[in-house]
């Protein structure tokens, strides 16, 4: 048995996390922010690719079975060739799941006009990855996306509550819904965005529902290991966290702690070989 591995580029997983430990605190937890490396969101598939399955690597290396991208980005760019490629090779028992999938499923709870807007990176909206899981589920949605590469480094910055991030919010906001302005949900589609998400309900006219990932994404895996039992046996439950950064710790674990919502000790750890 191992624990849960929990992988983000950065601190932006922790939001993922945080939902976890409230409705699976049962469970170990192991979790790793490439923050040396991060942001993700522009980089290319190839790269993308490469530091996530560096990640998934070393947490399957400290003994979990089961890791989630609790990154859109790696969720997007990554996850299916892990899947087929690398999963066969390390070991066809071990399991990698992302966050994609889980958060259009609930999507159509959201929604009346059918009309959905999703908010992310570059990298997650390029990579059309949402665009395609929509129209296998809801193929009569209409949905828009947008990118925002500036709340990303607004955020690792710490610059998120400032009266300048409202400018910047507003300005892609606005973008999107000239795009269309019939949408009456907006699914934030970074795990960096929760956030943000005081100021975006600001700058949103009230029908808009604005969706975040982590109890969506808790409550998918929740489900996952009731349909799963033979790899949930494999989910060490003594409570157990431990968090890595393959940057500086202590900077980690400052900044780290306004995602999680609570204090945490961190090391740092080289994944890249
Ligand atoms: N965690 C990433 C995501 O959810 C955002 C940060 C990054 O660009 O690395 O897309």
């Amino acid at each position: 048995m191992g624990p849960i591995g929990v992988f983000d580029s950065g601190y932006g997983g922790l939001t993922i996390l945080k939902e976890l430990l409230v409705q699976l605190p049962q469970y170990d937890y192991i979790y790793l922010g490439d923050n040396a490396r991060a942001p993700y969101g522009n980089r290319s598939f190839g790269v993308i690719y490469q530091y996530t399955r560096q990640a998934v690597e070393f947490l399957f290396s400290r003994g979990a079975h089961l890791v989630l991208l609790a990154c859109n980005t790696a969720s997007a760019k990554a996850l299916r060739t892990i899947q087929r490629y690398d999963i066969p090779r390390i070991g066809p028992h071990k399991r990698v799941l992302g966050v994609i999938r889980p958060s259009v499923e609930e999507l159509a709870s959201f929604t009346t006009t059918k009309q959905i807007g999703i908010l992310g990176t570059s990298g997650t909206v390029q990579s059309g990855s949402y665009l395609l899981e929509i129209k296998k589920l809801f193929p009569d949605f209409d949905v828009t996306q947008h990118a925002c590469p500036m709340w990303v480094p607004l955020v690792e910055n710490d610059e998120y509550q400032n009266t300048g991030a409202d400018y910047f919010i507003q300005k892609d906001l606005n973008t999107l819904l000239s795009k269309n302005s019939n949408i009456d949900a907006v699914l934030l589609a970074c795990t960096h965005y929760p956030l943000l998400e005081a100021h975006i309900r600001q700058n949103l006219p009230k029908k808009i529902k604005v969706i975040s990932q982590g109890t969506i994404v808790a409550q998918s895996l929740k489900n996952y290991f009731l349909r799963h039992p033979e790899i949930d046996i494999n989910c060490r439950k003594t409570g157990q966290r431990q968090y890595f950064s393959t940057e500086d710790a202590h900077l980690f674990e400052e900044r780290g702690k306004k995602f999680l919502g609570q204090e945490f000790s961190a090391e740092k750890v080289c994944i890249s070989k």
